[in-house]
């Protein structure tokens, strides 16, 4: 069944019929908007139970510790994860794969592999680390329409200890074949760790049937609040990390000079938490239950083929020219224009939020010698007559400024 918009858009303030200023957000690859149930969640812990989690005993903190980890529980059903202890939260998806840098036992000389399409996040710890002479770190090189080499995987897979490649790209939308590459790697004795921030939102989950060993997101691309990421992962390579920030409520017990730690998630959740974060979190995964990630994805594809469809002879389409293979990511460049000031004058002109530049991956840009891009990224709430707004304005701009 075809998802309707209309059906979710009043549940998101800024999609509301009479809002002052009516904006058509295309940014969503970046930071979604969240429905009202998330915002009030947000509230009603300030509100109502404003206090701390796994401490004091009194019934506002209990009240926290039983909604905190019902969100954990929430979580990893929504991920299919091994267990739900091994679901650690952090700040984002970037500190997540940060503890796993810091925190993974590689023996001097390990291989990472990427790919040649990862975000800052997962690119710039591998490199420090590479530049520490911990690790080795290569990215495989994608084909010439930017989907990935299984075939070059094949060869760079054998030495390898730990693969971290991003699920789907925030870049071109581009998805790696996650099956094959978890068998692949299996099969050659690596260790799987996707970045799925760009996932999550998107695709239905099942860590389990995949049998993948650890995982990122971040709760800000999913309509949770900002300031909340997930690690999860299977229970024996999470409790074979070592803690990586370090202090209140992450041990047993102390001394002058030793310390003991509790098991996980809770040696990995050091100090006070942000437990309005995570509740909410909790409820915004409820919320994508709720409308379905598969009719979620066809929606996306439906204003991908449709967006795509009505622009590919106005712009340069950049990645893949199949929106299937772009999920809701539509990246272009307006030739003889800044990307920058077309996104300003989408703003400017018709209030279409979309990002332009380097998106994060700067990398990618640099070797393959392109100029950054204006994206524009759908979600459930965004419909075809703002995808008319988006390409009638674009139509304008290119008439009047080249
Ligand atoms: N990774 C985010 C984006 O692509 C910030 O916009």
């Amino acid at each position: 069944m075809v998802m309707d918009p209309y059906n979710y858009r009043n549940d998101f303030p800024l999609c509301r019929e009479g809002q002052k200023e009516k904006l058509i957000y295309f940014d969503n690859a970046c930071m979604t908007l969240r429905p009202q149930q998330v915002i009030d969640r947000l509230v009603e812990y300030y509100t109502f139970h404003p206090g701390c989690g796994g401490r004091s005993l009194h019934r506002i903190s209990s009240w926290v510790t039983e909604n905190y980890e019902g969100a954990r529980d929430t979580i990893a059903e929504f991920l299919k994860a091994p267990d739900r202890d091994g679901v650690i939260f952090t700040k984002n998806a970037t500190e997540a794969i940060n503890l796993v840098s810091h925190s993974f036992r590689f023996n001097r000389g390990d291989r990472v592999l990427g790919t040649d399409h990862e975000h800052n996040s997962n690119l710039v710890p591998w490199v420090q680390l590479m530049n520490k002479g911990v690790i080795r770190y290569e990215p495989v090189p994608s084909m010439d329409d930017n989907t990935f080499d299984i075939e070059k995987f094949k060869e760079m897979i054998p030495g390898t200890r730990l693969v971290s490649m991003v699920h789907v790209s925030n870049l071109d939308g581009t998805r790696i074949p996650e099956k094959e590459i978890v068998e692949i790697s299996h099969d050659s004795g690596a260790i799987v760790m996707l970045d799925c921030a760009q996932s999550v939102p998107h695709l239905k989950m099942d860590m389990k049937g995949l049998d993948l060993d650890l995982m990122v997101f971040s709760g800000h691309k999913a309509m949770g609040p900002t300031g909340t990421g997930v690690l999860a992962g299977k229970p024996e390579l999470i409790n074979d990390l070592d803690p990586f920030i370090v202090g209140g409520d992450t041990v047993h017990e102390t001394g002058y000079d030793r310390v003991e730690f509790l098991d996980p998630p809770k040696k990995f959740e050091a100090g006070l938490q942000h437990y309005s974060g995570f509740i909410a979190l909790g409820t915004a995964l409820e919320y994508l239950e709720r409308v379905g990630m598969d009719d979620l994805h066809e929606h996306e594809l439906i204003l991908n083929r449709y967006a795509t469809s009505k622009m590919k002879d106005m712009v340069r389409i950049m990645g893949p020219s199949r929106p299937e293979d772009r999920g809701g990511i539509l990246p272009f460049q307006v030739r003889g224009l800044n990307p920058h000031d077309v996104a300003m004058m989408l703003d400017e002109i018709a209030g279409v939020e979309v990002r332009s530049g380097k998106h994060c991956v700067h990398s990618w840009f640099k070797g393959k010698g392109e100029d950054p891009s204006v994206r524009a990224s759908f979600y459930l709430y965004n419909t075809k007559q703002e995808v008319d707004v988006l390409v009638d304005t674009l139509s304008t701009i290119i008439e009047d400024f080249t």
